[in-house]
């Protein structure tokens, strides 16, 4: 490679924190409810999973048969304790022992259990089961710590968007006064401790459908819009979805937490409801989710945290049937318990994006390039990776070959992070380089130099 630039490995010896691994780049995940009596098998769930590319799943419990039927399909799952045990958890450390050994320990390393949810939207449980809930978190871990499992599996509690008091503007978000001191801050400092997150249920649809006379449905569907401009910070939010999490972020900072990364466990879109759930239909949730998983491959974070990539369960796998409450409940899901789509949404920028939700499909192009904001030093790492052991074709960027002109590091990058890219069919991940690089749905235009579609 005549590229004049350093050697990857220097650079690797430079730059230790830099990863291009998939792993600190944005992912999208589904949970596998199941409160239905017309759901496939296990194991046809595990066959569907893989059909579609989906690599990651969350689950409500640690149901023995789809943990098995998981073991060695190189899909990660998060298990949950459910909310009815948190009281015994945070009483018993053996009780905390023996539900690790049978429900988590026994299934490890076959099923990659990867993080366990210790209860779920616990502060608006009717059994108000909130005080248990630190206590058993810290006995969940110091189980997994006596099975030497706490480096693998995360701890965290999903928490529902009705923890904040204020929402709007995001930067003003903060949580309620009556949760922080009992329970936010000791969970906080947990998180911080184990180097886990926050896991958040976040619904764009909850706040549009109550508000739909003030909020722009373009907004809330990662549709073009003029966006919001926060007036705290001057930030412009084009999403809803955004401007919730930067809320939480606002949140977490107010009370002195600014290290605490989000995993939003939850959010969805319903493609049924009732006469006053105003919004749910096919075509929006079409939108909602095929837009936020477009969103999710930019590898971009959100406006407070720019270099933080989003990672996002999708609710949910399927339609079901004995969820209880309004007709939205049962109908989020992205299958038919038959198996069929009920929408189509693509998990890889391979594949195809519904334009107006009617069935219409085209082909969405998508590039990488680099993002001109990283420091230089960073951004050379990159591009030799790109051109070294990651395999792109860097010939083009060569002295007098055709991409050569305009001879700049963010142009030179950019070409070889889209050759890199394309090389790897546009997967989740490839277009990241440690925050150096972002996906575009236009061709990149550098002079003369032509940027390649397609491997
Ligand atoms: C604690 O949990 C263990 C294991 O589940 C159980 O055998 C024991 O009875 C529990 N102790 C109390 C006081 O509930």
């Amino acid at each position: 490679m005549a590229v004049s630039f350093l050697p990857c490995f220097l650079i690797l010896c430079l730059f230790p924190g830099i990863s291009f691994t998939h792993a600190e780049s944005g992912m999208i995940g589904v949970n596998y409810g199941r409160i239905a009596n017309n759901l496939p098998s296990p194991k046809n769930v595990v066959n569907l999973l893989k059909s579609q590319g989906i690599s990651r799943i969350k689950i409500y419990d640690t149901d023995k048969n789809v943990l098995t039927a998981l073991a060695n399909s190189g899909i990660k799952v998060i298990v949950a304790l459910p909310n009815e045990l948190l009281s015994s958890a945070s009483s018993n450390q053996s009780f905390a022992d023996n539900w690790i050994q049978t429900n988590v320990a026994s299934h490890s390393p076959a099923t990659e259990i990867e993080a366990i949810a210790v209860g779920n939207e616990v502060f608006v449980d009717p059994k108000n089961t909130t005080p248990y809930l630190v206590p058993a978190m810290k006995n969940i871990h110091t189980s997994l710590v006596k099975h030497n499992l706490d480096k693998a599996i995360k701890i965290s509690s999903p928490v529902a968007l009705s923890a904040l008091a204020n929402s709007y503007p995001p930067s003003s978000g903060s949580f309620k006064p009556e949760l922080i001191e009992p329970v936010i801050k000791p969970m906080l400092d947990l998180l911080q401790m184990t180097s886990s997150y926050l896991m958040v249920n976040a619904y764009p649809f909850f706040a549009y459908s109550a508000n739909a006379d003030k909020i722009s449905l373009d907004y809330a569907l990662f549709q073009e819009n003029a966006g919001n401009i926060d007036s705290g910070t001057g930030l412009k939010y084009n999403s809803l979805f955004d401007a919730q999490l930067d809320a939480v972020y606002a949140a977490m900072s107010a009370v002195g937490f600014n290290d605490v990364k989000v995993m939003v466990t939850e959010t969805g879109w319903p493609s049924v409801g009732d006469e006053n759930e105003i919004g749910a239909n096919e075509p929006n949730a079409a939108a909602y989710n095929g837009g936020l998983v477009k969103r999710v491959l930019t590898g971009n974070g959100t406006p407070l945290r720019p270099r933080e990539p989003l990672n996002v369960y999708l609710f949910a796998l399927f339609n079901e049937n004995q969820k209880p409450g309004p007709t939205s409940e049962r109908n989020y899901g992205l299958f038919y318990p038959n198996e069929g789509k009920v929408y189509d949404v693509p998990f890889t920028a391979r594949s195809t994006f519904p334009v107006n939700g009617k069935g219409d499909e085209v082909p969405v192009s998508t590039w990488c390039v680099s993002n001109g904001e990283m420091a230089r030093d960073r951004l050379q790492a990159a591009l030799d990776y790109a051109c070294g052991e990651g395999g792109a074709d860097c010939r083009p960027i060569q002295p007098g070959a055709t991409c050569y002109h305009p001879e700049t590091l963010e142009a030179h990058a950019s070409y070889a992070f889209n050759s890199y890219y394309q090389k790897n069919a546009r997967g989740v991940g490839t277009c990241y380089f440690g925050g150096a690089a972002h996906v575009v749905t236009q061709p990149p235009r550098f002079g003369k130099c032509e940027f390649p579609i397609g491997p």
